[in-house]
């Protein structure tokens, strides 16, 4: 860095240094005034150059690349460069920034770290079936510490989109069906990314996305529009992001998506009224990939200086990809259409997180090689992604306690077209995750089962018809005392851009499935996959089914363990399964209708061709013991709006093993002004039995958690009676009633 330029940051840093300490409420106060005194000396392209991030050509996640990156680092037009990792690139990347711009403003640097970045761990839709919140956080934790070994800054995650329709491809990223599960997992991934101190090595800035509502894309197609009432927006597709902002993320991105006719991108409503002024939001927002330009596609916006405008004028910081704010905003403030002001207050929030992340004390603390050769894929990481990837597996069926195998299994035929499989164990989104060091099923029953038989074939492709591999796959399975049977979906065919109008097992696998089912040897299938499957007839003629989606770097380790019973499944559905297509949208807190489907009654809702009942319900899965609920013991059969009601239940574990158990809590409003769903959750327990233990559990019920937007859409609660449930899944539980008066 040069000696004048040196003077000027120093100078910026002194001046700002003397301004004053950080008062009680703005905690970022002396963060602010060297934000102040660093624009003071700024031109307006260099302020625009911070507004602007573009990929390198290290890793592609979206249609257009911009070859001219470097060029535009060297001329102070971009401010943030993602996809790029590694301390020597990132260093390299930032001494351009640093030695050949005039005021050597570092760059951030960010990637989508969304289950792990070198270590990788199961995809967050398994992580979900967890439902064990602190391993959650600390996936993201680890997550951190790789990233932020390898340069990295910013994370564009938590995704903490609703979604409940299973065609859209991007429900792996998220957390499921539910605003209250979703939103307490969105905090902890927030927590286990920025840590309690952001300016600490081993934390990254998290960024929410993606605002908002990208999960209720039409017919589950991405991108498609998205139109909602204002109701249902804030009751269920909004919580889990004003979660994620209130666990205290930095940044929010975009969504691609029109809200009820106006692109996220281009809407004031969700950017300037919702996120600023109702939620006080002070960190910066990015659009999604390309996303000011496709304001142009959206048919708001006729050319790109309009496309710039709107964005900048909803709240929205820094372009991603496009170059439009580079492009464009300087004629904008020429021709009055924004001002400097606002690019200012843009160009501020993004220098504020560099800040707080330490960039301008030192660019390059985070590309250091010691810590990096220290962090990747350290022990405690790898054993960490096995514990989350051990409890996201959902026991779905398990006839005459096939599972779990003894150990003395003589000869096991593994089948399938993800048996063998490494690259689909890590999912999509998988970031700078190396797949070749993924353990596949067949290599972790071969490391747990060391003196067992193992026979293998891979019977069919994932997807296309061929059938010739069928005969191999029948031959072993006759000659095996058990067939573990993986099918599924590719890695490929979920996650962005990956929706299906059929959500079945690709290609001939069933077949595959019913052909080998014909030998009579017990199988046990293992599904491998991004989002609900309609598997009617494995549930119907396959004694075992493993939910497993996509494990990650361990995959074959954990599932090893659950099949052999040295971990006792845990998890839960955090999506309802569909028995068709036909169902969706599906999922547990529908509402009654005026006309509630009643077998009786020609004149009630339902269809012709199938019930209304889903394959399986949200919060389903099973145990290898078996869990007992007594009954529901409430503190009081009354409460006020100023009480807190406390709820017991005693769970019992009947069975011969140790296991945890899911305990969860639903409530229903009888009659209220609106018409409410037939029970919503509201909280849960995952709790440790021991064969044959007891325990009392205590659940509480204030007045926030029977709130809602009543008719006039103002929150809070409504005197009248509510039925509290509690069980291990959504259906079948115990309930008892009270009156909030
Ligand atoms: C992609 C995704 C978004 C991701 C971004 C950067 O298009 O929609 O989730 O963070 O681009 O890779």
């Amino acid at each position: 860095m040069n000696t004048l330029k040196k003077g000027l940051i120093l100078g910026v840093a002194a001046i700002s240094t003397f301004c004053g300490n950080p008062t009680k409420n703005n905690p970022n106060a002396e963060i602010d005034r060297k934000v102040d005194s660093l624009l003071s000396i700024m031109t307006l392209d260099e302020k625009i150059g911070q507004l602007s991030l573009y990929t390198s050509d290290m890793d592609q996640t979206g249609a257009f690349l911009r070859p001219q990156y470097i060029e535009d680092i060297k001329a102070g037009k971009v401010g943030s460069i993602f996809n790029a990792y590694g301390t020597a690139y990132t260093r390299k990347l930032q001494e351009m920034a640093v030695n050949e711009t005039r005021l050597g403003i570092p760059l951030l640097f960010g990637y989508d770290v969304i289950h792990g970045h070198r270590t990788i761990f199961p995809v967050p839709l398994a992580e979900a079936s967890s439902w064990d919140l602190k391993a959650i956080k600390t996936a993201a934790e680890v997550a951190a510490r790789e990233a932020s070994a390898e340069g990295l800054h910013w994370t564009f995650a938590p995704m903490a989109d609703i979604a409940r329709d299973p065609r859209w491809g991007r429900m792996v990223e998220g957390s499921g069906e539910d605003p209250y599960l979703g939103s307490l997992i969105a905090a902890e991934r927030v927590k286990g990314f920025q840590g309690t101190d952001i300016h600490d090595l081993h934390t990254i800035a998290a960024c929410v996305k993606h605002f908002a509502a990208y999960g209720a894309a039409q017919a589950g197609r991405d991108y498609h529009t998205v139109d909602m009432s204002d109701r249902l927006l804030r009751e269920v597709y909004l919580p889990a992001y004003k979660a994620a902002l209130d666990a205290g993320a930095l940044t929010v991105m975009t969504s691609f998506n029109d809200l009820n006719g106006i692109p996220a991108t281009a809407n004031k409503y969700l950017f300037d009224e919702i996120l600023r002024k109702e939620w006080g939001f002070e960190g910066f927002v990015v659009t999604d990939y390309t996303a000011i330009m496709e304001l142009l596609y959206h048919g708001v916006a006729k050319d790109a200086h309009e496309a710039s405008a709107l964005a900048l004028n909803a709240g929205v910081d820094m372009s991603m990809q496009d170059g439009f704010y580079m492009q464009t905003l300087a004629d904008l403030v020429k021709q009055g259409k924004v001002t400097e002001k606002q690019i200012d207050i843009a160009a501020g929030r993004i220098l504020r997180v560099k800040f707080q992340l330490g960039l301008f004390e030192d660019p390059y603390r985070y590309s250091d090689p010691e810590n990096e050769k220290a962090e990747i894929m350290k022990s405690e990481n790898i054993a960490a992604a096995h514990d989350m990837a051990k409890k996201s597996i959902v026991l779905l069926k398990n006839e005459k306690q096939l599972l779990p195998l003894s150990k003395k299994t003589k000869t096991i035929a593994v089948i399938g077209p993800l048996a063998d499989s490494k690259r689909d164990m890590i999912g999509s989104w998988s970031a700078a995750g190396d797949w070749a060091k993924s353990i596949s099923l067949l290599d972790g029953l071969k490391k747990k089962l060391p003196n067992a038989k193992f026979l293998y074939a891979k019977g069919a492709e994932i997807t296309g018809n061929d059938t010739k591999g069928f005969a191999d796959a029948v031959n072993i399975a006759k000659k095996a005392d058990v067939v573990i049977m993986a099918v599924g979906e590719g890695f490929w065919m979920s996650g962005e851009a990956a929706s299906r109008s059929e959500i079945d097992l690709p290609g001939v696998q069933e077949d595959l499935v019913k052909a080998v089912s014909k030998t009579g040897t017990p199988m046990v299938a293992v599904l491998m996959n991004g989002r609900p499957l309609t598997i009617n007839w494995l549930d119907e003629n396959v004694p075992a089914i493993l939910e497993t989606w996509f494990l990650g770097t361990t995959a074959g380790d954990a599932i090893a363990d659950v099949l052999v019973g040295d971990y006792n499944p845990s998890g839960k559905l955090p999506v309802t399964f569909p028995k068709n297509v036909g169902q969706i949208p599906i999922y547990h807190s529908m509402k009654n209708t005026g006309r509630p489907f009643d077998a009786n009654n020609k004149y009630t809702s339902k269809y012709l061709d199938v019930s209304n009942e889903p394959l399986y319900v949200f919060g389903y899965g099973l145990s290898y013991t078996k869990f007992e609920y007594g009954a529901i013991q409430l503190s009081s059969k009354e409460m006020k709006t100023s009480d807190k009601l406390t709820v017991k239940i005693t769970l019992t574990n009947a069975g011969k093993m140790d296991g945890e158990e899911v305990v969860q809590l639903y409530i229903k409003d009888k009659v209220a002004s609106a018409s409410r769903a037939v029970r919503e959750l509201k909280d849960f327990q995952k709790v440790f039995l021991k064969a044959g233990e007891s325990r009392e559990l205590t659940f509480t019920i204030d007045n926030e958690d029977l709130s809602f937007y009543r008719a006039d859409m103002s929150w809070g609660s409504e005197p009248g009676e509510f039925v509290v449930f509690i069980g291990g899944n959504s259906r079948d539980t115990k309930s008892a009633e009270f009156v909030l008066n």
